[in-house]
């Protein structure tokens, strides 16, 4: 695992964009995860400017969603498919064939999970994968206890993760109880995970993903056991590590980190 610490939360989400463009352009047909959630919305922004600026090419791109709300529908606004038309996929050039979500309305969940899992294989498998972390230490919706090698599946959302993301909804309430979401063990055969952590609120969680014991109870400590994961964080989110010296003394002279070193602006 490598933390990156920038000062601002602009500056981290560039960093982010700046790493998956450069994958992209190296490789069109990027198997892409995407994750959603508020600290998503600004990286968004970024692909979609770099599309119509700096000509970023989405066409033969295919994507994979985390995870979505059972029981909304592609239309709902609240609903993750309703979120990434907005956000991202309206506005680039993406083929919309080529971007999955879980099915929130299948009538039989297990086997929609099941048929996800065999989607990502048919694409041979997730190249990059884009995560946050939730108040409750999830990543997707792999709330605590869930299972290191879990794979997609329906999964009870805590009262924290309730709260967490009520007030997305339009009406108090109507938030689902449900979701289906990617497992851990499909998350971690990822060939590369970008974990992306911004604000405050967020110091705590994180410093126990990132130097805390592995534990199920906190699903992102996972990504300790990942050979290829990158976490980018803004200065508050940062707060509460304890080895932020050491991380800026990585991306300070670790050769990996030159070219993004070289553009500062970012
Ligand atoms: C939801 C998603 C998670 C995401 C989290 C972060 O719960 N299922 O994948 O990490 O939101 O949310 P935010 O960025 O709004 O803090």
């Amino acid at each position: 695992m490598q933390v990156v610490i920038r000062n601002t939360k602009k500056e981290a989400t560039n960093l982010a964009a700046a790493i998956i463009a450069r994958e992209l352009r190296a490789r069109p047909n990027l198997v892409l995860g995407l994750a959603t959630g508020r600290t998503m919305e600004g990286l968004y922004a970024r692909f979609v400017e770099m599309h119509e600026k700096e000509w970023l090419d989405f066409s033969l791109a295919v994507t994979f969603n985390l995870d979505e709300y059972i029981g909304l529908p592609p239309e709902h606004k609240g609903s993750y498919r309703y979120y990434m038309n907005k956000h991202l996929f309206n506005h680039v050039n993406i083929d919309m064939r080529n971007t999955h979500l879980p099915n929130g309305m299948a009538r039989d969940i297990a086997s929609e999970c099941r048929h996800y899992e065999e989607q990502i294989r048919d694409y041979g498998g997730i190249d990059l994968q884009l995560l946050s972390i939730g108040a409750s230490g999830h990543i997707g919706f792999n709330e605590p206890l869930s299972a290191m090698r879990s794979r997609t599946r329906e999964k009870a959302l805590t009262p924290q993760t309730i709260q967490q993301n009520s007030p997305l909804f339009e009406r108090p309430g109507e938030m689902p109880r449900r979701a289906i979401t990617m497992g851990v063990g499909t998350i971690l055969e990822a060939e590369r995970c970008l974990m992306l952590v911004t604000g405050e609120t967020k110091a705590e969680v994180l410093a126990k993903a990132v130097e805390g014991p592995v534990t199920s109870m906190i699903s992102a400590t996972a990504l300790q056991l990942h050979e290829h994961c990158t976490v980018i964080v803004d200065e508050e989110a940062a707060s509460k590590l304890e080895n932020q010296e050491y991380y800026h003394w990585i991306f300070e002279n670790e050769p990996e980190w030159e070219e993004f070193r070289a553009n500062m602006s970012m």
